[in-house]
C-alpha cells in the first residue's frame, strides 16, 4: 500500500487495487440519505448536522469545574459563518467574534445585538459583548462600523488604539497580546511568536498601556490566541503567559479570553482532547487574578473549528475515473475552490463513498488519488503538505457515485472561491432529520454580477 506521506516524486507506485477491509461508506448524514441530498440540492454541497453543532457548543457552554465554567463561549465565525449556523449557536447562548465588517453584518443578520446589554451583568461580572471585532487593523469601513454601532474591539496592534479613540472617545477595549510563542497544525495557522503578524507584542505592554491612557481608553479585556489546530499542551502555556500580562495591565481588566485553537480529531486514532483539565487550568488563572484585582473576571473561550468542524460534510459527485500510469484518480465535481484546506495546508479529511442510488455495494477497496475539476495539478484532496499527491483506500467507485469529504464544517465553505468561475456551492442544515437549504448555490448570473463589458 502506498504510504500517505509519499509524493509525486516517488519512483514506484503500489498495485492500484489492493484489497482492504472495511472501506468507508456513508449512506446518510444525520439520518438523511446522501443520495437524496445530492438529488435534491445538487453537488458539490455542504451539509451541516445541527445536532452535532449543539452537542459541541454544550460541551463548552455547560462545562463546569471546581472554579466555575467558561462564562462566555465566543464562536470565531470565520470557521463557518452561514446565518443559520450563527443563529443556531446564538440560541445555544454562544456569542460571536467578527474579523471584518462583513462578519459584523452577518452577526447582526443572525440576530446578535451590536453591544452589551447591561442586564446580562451577573454575579459582579461585566455584561457580555455579543459581538467583538478582533483584528490587527481597522480598514476604514470596519472603523466606521464599530464606531457607529458601538461594537467592542479587540485590538491586535497599538495603532488601532488612537484610531478608535478618535472616533469613540473613552471606549473600553480588549488587547490581543502575542505572548512570544505560538503553535498551529501548520506554520500558516501559528499566530504567536516573532513569525506571526498577530497581536501586540508582549514586551510592548508598558508602552501600549501608556498609549491607551493618553488616548483615554480603558483596557477591560485581555486576549491571547496562539494558533489554530494546536494541542492542549501548547494551549496550556497560554494561561501562564496571560496571567503575567494581566498583572501588568491591572485592575481595569474585567474579562480574560483564552482564545481559540481547540483541536478536533480528523484522523482515525485521534481522540477528543480533555477539555475539563483545560478549563480547570484557566479557572485557576482566573481565580488568582481575581484575588489580585479584588473583583470577578469573566472567562471567555473563542473556538471556531471545535464547534462546527465535525458537523460539516461536503458531498461531491464522481465525474471521472482515470488511470495515469499506475496511479488511479477519482475526479469529483468539487475542487480547491470548494474546499481549500488540502491545497493550503495538506490537510487530511476523512473520505467516504455512497453509491449513486444509495444502495450498499460490495465494498472492494482500492488505492486512489482524489482530485477536482480545476486547471491546476494542485487540485487534489489527497495531498500532503508540500503538494505531494497521496492516495487513499476507498471502495471502488464509478462515475455518478458520491464521494463525501468529512469534518469539513470548519474553514470549508468560508474559504471557498469562484476560481475558474465556479459558483459557490449550496449549504444545507439538517435538524431533527429534516434537511433545509440555508444558502442557495450561486448561479451564472451571480458570477458576473457587478461586472461590465
Ligand atoms: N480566535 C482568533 C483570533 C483566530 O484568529 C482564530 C482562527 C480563532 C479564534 C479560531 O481558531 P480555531 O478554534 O478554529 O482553531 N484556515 C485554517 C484555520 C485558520 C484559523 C484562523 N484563526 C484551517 O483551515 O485550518
Amino acid at each position: 500500500m502506498m504510504s500517505p506521506t509519499n509524493g509525486a516524486q516517488l519512483p514506484t507506485a503500489p498495485p492500484a487495487e489492493s484489497v482492504h477491509p472495511a472501506p468507508p461508506l456513508r449512506p446518510s448524514i444525520a439520518e438523511v440519505g446522501v443520495a437524496e441530498l445530492a438529488r435534491n440540492y445538487g453537488t458539490p454541497l455542504y451539509v451541516y448536522d445541527a445536532e452535532m453543532i449543539r452537542r459541541r457548543s454544550r460541551d463548552l457552554t455547560r462545562a463546569s469545574g471546581p472554579g466555575g465554567g467558561w462564562d462566555t463561549v465566543r464562536f470565531a465565525q470565520k470557521a463557518c459563518s452561514n446565518l443559520a449556523v450563527l443563529s443556531l449557536l446564538r440560541r445555544e447562548g454562544v456569542v460571536v467574534d467578527a474579523v471584518s465588517t462583513g462578519e459584523i453584518h452577518r452577526a447582526l443578520a443572525a440576530g446578535f445585538a451590536p453591544h452589551a446589554d447591561r442586564s446580562t451583568s451577573r454575579d459582579g461580572l461585566p455584561p457580555v459583548h455579543p459581538i467583538v471585532y478582533t483584528a490587527d487593523i481597522f480598514d476604514r469601513d470596519s472603523l466606521d462600523t464599530v464606531a457607529r454601532l458601538g461594537i467592542h474591539v479587540n485590538c491586535g496592534s497599538s495603532d488601532m488604539l488612537e484610531q478608535l479613540a478618535e472616533r469613540v472617545p473613552g471606549a473600553e477595549v480588549t488587547l490581543r497580546v502575542n505572548p512570544g510563542f505560538g503553535h498551529g497544525h501548520s506554520q500558516k495557522t501559528n499566530t504567536g511568536g516573532e513569525g506571526s503578524k498577530h497581536g501586540i507584542w508582549h514586551e510592548e505592554i508598558p508602552e501600549v498601556l501608556k498609549r491607551a491612557e493618553w488616548a483615554g481608553l480603558s483596557i477591560t479585556g485581555l486576549h491571547m490566541h496562539i494558533g489554530s489546530g494546536t494541542d492542549l499542551e501548547h494551549l496550556a502555556e497560554v494561561a501562564g503567559a496571560l496571567e503575567k500580562v494581566a498583572l501588568e495591565v491591572g485592575r481595569s481588566l474585567t474579562t480574560i479570553s483564552a482564545g481559540g485553537g481547540l483541536p478536533v480529531p480528523y484522523k482515525p486514532g485521534e481522540v477528543h482532547a480533555d477539555l475539563s483539565g483545560y478549563l480547570n487550568l484557566w479557572n485557576t488563572t482566573r481565580r488568582r487574578l481575581e484575588g489580585a484585582f479584588g473583583h470577578p473576571l469573566r472567562l471567555e473561550i473563542e473556538p471556531g473549528r471545535y464547534l462546527t468542524a465535525e458537523a460539516g460534510f461536503l458531498i461531491t459527485e464522481v465525474r471521472a475515473v482515470k488511470r495515469q500510469g499506475t496511479r488511479k484518480y477519482l475526479l469529483v465535481d468539487a475542487g480547491f475552490n470548494t474546499l481549500a484546506r488540502p491545497v493550503m495546508y495538506g490537510s487530511w479529511h476523512p473520505l467516504s463513498l455512497c453509491s449513486a442510488d444509495g444502495s450498499e455495494r460490495a465494498a472492494l477497496a482500492e488505492e486512489v488519488a482524489v482530485g477536482g475539476p480545476l486547471c491546476e495539478s494542485g487540485d487534489i484532496f489527497t495531498q500532503t503538505d508540500g503538494g505531494f499527491v497521496a492516495t487513499r483506500a476507498l471502495p471502488r467507485a464509478k462515475v455518478g457515485d458520491l464521494l463525501v469529504i468529512e469534518i469539513a464544517g470548519a474553514y470549508g465553505f468560508v474559504m471557498a472561491s469562484n476560481y475558474n468561475s465556479k459558483p459557490l456551492p449550496a449549504e444545507v442544515l439538517i435538524d431533527g432529520g429534516v434537511a433545509r437549504l440555508v444558502r442557495a448555490r450561486q448561479t451564472p448570473e451571480d458570477l458576473v454580477r457587478g461586472e461590465t463589458v
